[in-house]
């Protein structure tokens, strides 16, 4: 537990978590650069205020299988659909760079465990959590925090009442996530499609191309045709359905390239 009682005339100045615990990892930085809390205190409480536990800032020693693994969960997931994550990243809900400074590791993992009813539940282990939480935090760490619009993020899990073409013949089976409209749909039985059409929606259209408006098209005349093993029922609309379809799916509030 790297615990011990320093003597009064071994303290360094402005590092008084030394007054209970023994240092390491010296040559890489002071504790606080690391776990943050308050290095100006001896009373614990304010001493570990903000603190980010050992296990929240692996991402601090640098080890390069760790950060590839951190890296494949955020694209695998495709966290950047809806979120800025390392500068990148659509902001259909708000950045994970600015929650990681208002935000603590137990409470960034909160997130992700017990998702809102917009964010998708990835059913993640506590492992990837914690990865997810180091990327989260090393995304953020050097970053001037940026003011923009809030995102306007609709909480509920009543879904959106009104007529639109998505609610209507997409919503309830899907959910997705609109700069003007807000969360659109209640359904958990096909994927959330926030972002379809951005660069950072997994790419899983027939040979890796984007979801485009016209792939879009396709897809819903027949699923079975793009792929073999569909289970969505083809959809029929009209013109005017599609153009509103694919305003809907239209985000312009993406920041970044993805890599
Ligand atoms: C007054 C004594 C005291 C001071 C000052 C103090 N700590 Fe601690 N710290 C403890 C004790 C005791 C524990 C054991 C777990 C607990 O009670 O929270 C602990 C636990 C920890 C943990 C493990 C937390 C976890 O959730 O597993 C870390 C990391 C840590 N301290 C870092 C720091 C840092 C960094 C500072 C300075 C900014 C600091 N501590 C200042 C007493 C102190
Ligand atoms: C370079 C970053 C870094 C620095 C600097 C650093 N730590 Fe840590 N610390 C870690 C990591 C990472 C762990 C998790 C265990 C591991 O992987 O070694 C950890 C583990 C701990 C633990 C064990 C409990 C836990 O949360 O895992 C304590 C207590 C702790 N550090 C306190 C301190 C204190 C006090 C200082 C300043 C003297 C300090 N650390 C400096 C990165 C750092
Ligand atoms: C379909 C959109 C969507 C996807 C994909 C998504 N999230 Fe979220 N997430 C949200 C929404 C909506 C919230 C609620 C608050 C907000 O707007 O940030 C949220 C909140 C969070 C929060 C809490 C932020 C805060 O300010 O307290 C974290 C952390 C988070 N998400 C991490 C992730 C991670 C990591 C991934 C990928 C594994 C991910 N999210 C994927 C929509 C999404
Ligand atoms: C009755 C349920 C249902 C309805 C209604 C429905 N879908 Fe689907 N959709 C699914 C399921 C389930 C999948 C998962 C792939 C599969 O097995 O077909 C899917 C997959 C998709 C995909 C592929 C996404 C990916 O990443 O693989 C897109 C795009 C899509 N639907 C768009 C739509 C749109 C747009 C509408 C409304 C016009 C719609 N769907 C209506 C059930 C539905």
């Amino acid at each position: 537990m790297f615990l011990a009682a320093a003597p009064a005339w071994g303290r360094p100045q402005g590092q008084l978590c030394l007054t209970c615990h023994l240092t390491h990892y010296a040559e890489r930085g002071r504790c606080s650069d690391c776990h943050h809390g308050n290095p100006g205190s001896e009373r614990k409480n304010i001493a570990h205020d903000g603190l980010r536990a050992g296990k929240f800032v692996r991402f601090t020693l640098g080890d390069r299988a760790e950060k590839r693994e951190r890296d494949n969960l955020i694209d695998q997931r495709a966290c950047r659909r809806c979120h800025v994550s390392d500068g990148r990243g659509n902001r259909l809900a708000g950045s994970l760079d600015e929650a990681a400074v208002r935000k603590t590791a137990g409470e960034l993992a909160v997130s992700i465990r017990h998702p809102v009813a917009t964010m998708p539940n990835f059913c993640l282990n506590e492992g990837q959590i914690t990865s997810l939480v180091n990327a989260v935090f090393d995304g953020s760490s050097g970053r001037k925090p940026v003011e923009t619009a809030p995102v306007k993020v609709h909480f509920s899990d009543s879904g959106n009442k009104s007529e639109d073409i998505f609610s209507k013949r997409c919503g309830s089976c899907h959910r997705t996530l609109t700069e003007r409209l807000g969360a659109l749909g209640t359904g958990n039985s096909g994927p959330n499609l926030s972002g379809l059409f951005s660069q950072y929606y997994p790419k899983t259209f027939k040979n890796e191309e984007d979801w485009t408006a016209r792939n879009l098209g396709d897809w819903l005349k027949n699923p079975r045709e793009i792929q073999v093993w569909a289970r969505m029922q083809p959809v029929v609309l009209t013109e005017r359905e599609m153009a509103e379809l694919v305003a809907i799916f239209s985000v312009f509030s993406g920041v970044g390239q993805n890599k």
